[in-house]
């Protein structure tokens, strides 16, 4: 590999059905202050609220809840927050829930102290943090974004039409741990499983999809990749194998938590075109991926002809025996597409309320990435977001 770069990721993970008992091991570590962030309600039916709530009790801990995240949370909830927080002198947030809440936490930790609009700073002028930053930890039950160790939190600004991610550069800003219980994903509905596990699989492949050297990074993706689509298959065949769940769940938190990035540019290009229109449908993240992936990687593979090559026969096993090199990357995008058929993941932005005369407008909100194998124009990114009506 020819990049040059630093790697440290401060997250201490406790993994496995017993992982909630570390709570006990964690909470002593932080003021007694805490804000218990979660979602919609989903922890409250499955019981994990009760036993986290039980656990901040017996660590003697001044509990204020901000409830009600929502998937691809808001601007307007982060204010909310913020004055909940500021009244209750915040010492240390526990996030419980998926990437949005644990977003939502990140993005409340460095916006307390903030003496400036936190969307103005840090997801307009995309500055870091210069005030103090309130501690998180996380207790999981989505697997997918990998938000549980990695310092990025994405904001959707209703009001903008605007969804953008700020990846922190600071790493005060990571979890300081992640508590990874394979059975909390268990209760999930089946779509939000397979959104889940189509996001682990493009979070390999934006940063897969970069760069010409030979690079190990390269290699460990491609052993994810694998796990992924072999335990998705097991999983959407039978959601409650828990082998099968806990493969997915840490092939989720390595998929994103810098490892398989280092010295490698990175595409993300994916990302940017389905945050753009999540920006305007407000539609499930892992969904909008798929919706454009094979637009956008049948559009790029004549430059990255050879990663796509190598992604056909080391990921899906095709056999380039006679073939020309177009021919083996097509078959790979080829069974990349059935795989997601299989898992059930919407394959079209109509399907998820996009319509011909947004289109525009989500092209406005397409950040364009320089680390890929093509350099969009605002051209290429209208023809990529019709192809994927
Ligand atoms: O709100 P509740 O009631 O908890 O329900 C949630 C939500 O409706 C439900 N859910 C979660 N765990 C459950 C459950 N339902 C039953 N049982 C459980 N155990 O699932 C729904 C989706 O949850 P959400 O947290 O929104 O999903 P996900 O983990 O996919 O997070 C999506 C957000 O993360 C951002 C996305 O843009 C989106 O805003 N991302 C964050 C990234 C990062 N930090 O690095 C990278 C990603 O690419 C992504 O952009
Ligand atoms: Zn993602």
């Amino acid at each position: 590999m020819l990049g040059n770069f630093s790697y440290c990721n401060p997250t201490k993970l406790y993994f496995g059905d017993n992982a909630l008992d570390y709570l006990n091991t964690e909470l002593p570590k932080y003021g007694s202050n805490v804000v218990l962030v979660y979602g919609g309600g989903s922890i409250r039916k499955n019981g994990i609220y009760d036993d986290v709530c039980r656990i901040l009790k017996e660590n003697g801990k001044n509990v204020a809840e901000i409830s009600g995240v929502m998937p691809n949370p808001t601007l307007q909830k982060l204010y909310e927050g913020m004055e909940i927080a500021r009244g209750h002198r915040a010492d240390f947030i526990l996030a419980v829930g998926g990437g949005s809440v644990c977003d939502y936490s990140k993005a409340l930790s460095v916006s307390i102290h903030c003496k400036e609009d936190p969307w103005e700073k840090y997801y307009v002028r995309f500055e870091e943090p210069e005030c103090e930053v309130v501690p998180v930890g996380c207790v999981l039950t989505m697997a997918g974004t990998g938000s549980e160790m990695n310092a990025g939190a994405v904001i959707t600004n209703r009001e903008t039409k605007q969804k953008f991610g700020h990846v922190f550069a600071d790493e005060n800003i990571m979890p300081r741990f992640a508590i990874l219980n394979p059975k909390y994903t268990m209760t999930l509905p089946r779509y939000q499983m397979a959104a889940g596990t189509y996001d682990i699989f493009n979070h390999i492949c934006e940063q897969y999809f970069s760069g010409e050297d030979d690079n190990t990074s390269d290699y460990i993706s491609e052993g994810l990749m694998r796990s992924v689509i072999h335990s998705g298959r097991i999983a959407n065949e039978n959601p409650q194998d828990y082998e099968a769940r806990s493969n997915i769940m840490w092939a989720a938190t390595w998929a994103l938590n810098t490892l398989v990035s280092r010295g490698k540019e990175t595409d993300w290009m994916v990302h940017m075109l389905g945050q753009a229109a999540g920006g305007y449908t407000n539609a499930t993240h892992g969904m909008t991926l798929a919706s454009v992936s094979l637009p956008y990687y049948r559009y790029i593979m004549p430059y990255g002809l050879a990663k796509f090559r190598r992604f056909a026969v080391n990921v899906w096993d095709v056999d380039p025996a006679g073939k020309t090199d177009v021919q083996i990357a097509e078959e790979g995008l080829q069974a990349m597409g059935d795989w997601m058929r299989e898992l059930g993941l919407v394959m079209s932005l109509s399907e998820l309320g996009a319509t011909e005369d947004m289109l525009e407008g989500i092209a406005d909100g397409v950040l364009v990435m320089t680390g890929g194998y093509k350099v969009l124009d605002r051209e290429e990114i209208i023809r990529i977001l019709k192809e994927s009506l």
